[in-house]
Parts: C-alpha cells; structure tokens; sequence
C-alpha cells in the first residue's frame, strides 16, 4: 500500500531496512525532518504518523504502509504557516532552527496526547483530566532537545497556541513563569 506524506501518495522503498527518516530525507526529498543523533536521544526527526509524534530515525518506512505521514513540509496550509509556526516566529523559538522541524511535529502531537488523557512521568492525578501545566508541557516536550538553548521561546510559543484549548491549565500561557 502507498504511504501518504503530507496527503500525498508516495511508493514505499523496495528495502524494508531504510529508516521512515532516510526515506522522508534521500527517497522524498523532503529534508524538514532532520538527523541528529540517528538513535532516538534528541527528537529532531520527529514526525506525525496518523496524527501521533514518532522519532522516524526508530521507524522503519515500511511500517508506514497505509498509514498517513506528516513532516514540518505539511503543517503549512498553502503560503499561510501553520499558527504554532508563527507563535515560533513570534517568540524566537529558534536559533539555528536545526531541532525546530522537530519541535513543531513534536508539540502537535503532544497537545493532542494531552487532549486523549495520556499521563506523564510528572501527571499527578491519574484519574481526572490530564491539564497541560507548565510542568506538563516541560516534561512532555523534553525528547526534544535545543543545542542552542531556545527553550524558553519554544514553551512560550507552544503556550500561547494553545492557551485556549480545554485541555491546557489556564495559567499557561503565563510566559514570565514558564520562562522561570
Ligand atoms: Fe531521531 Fe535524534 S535523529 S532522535
Ligand atoms: Fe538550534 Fe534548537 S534552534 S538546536
């Protein structure tokens, strides 16, 4: 079966060995999602598939048979960013901008793990709601790594996206905590 990347079909490689992230990178071109440490320690591979966050450098493309992909190449609708990648812009949620393909797939996703009630290490109530606190959103977003430091704007960003969501603890878009 195709896998669609970005809503488009696309042919799975003839070589289930080759890695979700090297088929996205050297079979489609698509050089959004990138390779930092080829084994799972820093997030800036990851990806949305069906819609959850995956490090693609554990994938195996083959394993996305049927399944729908989407790369920092897909958050965009047309010429218009997608709000969490003008937040980015807003807050100075880069530097370099190497891990920030990875930190937008990566925060997308996490907001809907929160909207499904999945706890975290540091959830202290398993039994209600799960409310995206600042601790939450710290701990959740922390398989994804920022050599240039750009932390503070990258919670801020992600904050205010999402401030309004019922999920999200109303106190986080609080920016002068989060960046304590
Ligand atoms: Fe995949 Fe680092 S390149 S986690
Ligand atoms: Fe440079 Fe994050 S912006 S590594």
């Amino acid at each position: 079966m195709p896998i669609t990347v970005n809503g488009h079909a696309a042919v799975p490689p003839d070589d289930p060995r080759v890695s979700l992230l090297d088929y996205l990178r050297e079979h489609l071109h698509l050089h959004g999602s990138k390779k930092g440490c080829n084994q799972g320690a820093c997030g800036a591979c990851t990806v949305l598939v069906d819609g959850e966050r995956i490090l693609s450098c554990l994938a195996l493309a083959v394993q996305c048979d049927g399944r729908e992909v989407t790369t920092v190449e897909g958050l965009a609708n047309g010429g218009q960013l997608h709000p969490l990648q003008a937040a980015f812009v807003e807050h100075d949620g880069f530097q370099c901008g190497y891990c920030t393909p990875g930190q937008l797939c990566s925060a997308i996703g996490m907001i809907a793990e929160v909207e499904r009630g999945v706890p975290s290490h540091v959830t202290a109530d398993l039994t209600g709601d799960v409310r995206l606190t600042h601790d939450e959103l710290r701990e959740r977003m922390s398989g994804n790594l920022c050599r240039c430091g750009a932390y503070n704007g990258i919670v801020d960003a992600i904050a205010e996206t999402y401030a309004q969501n019922r999920a999200v603890a109303p106190d986080v878009a609080d920016t002068r905590k989060v960046a304590a």
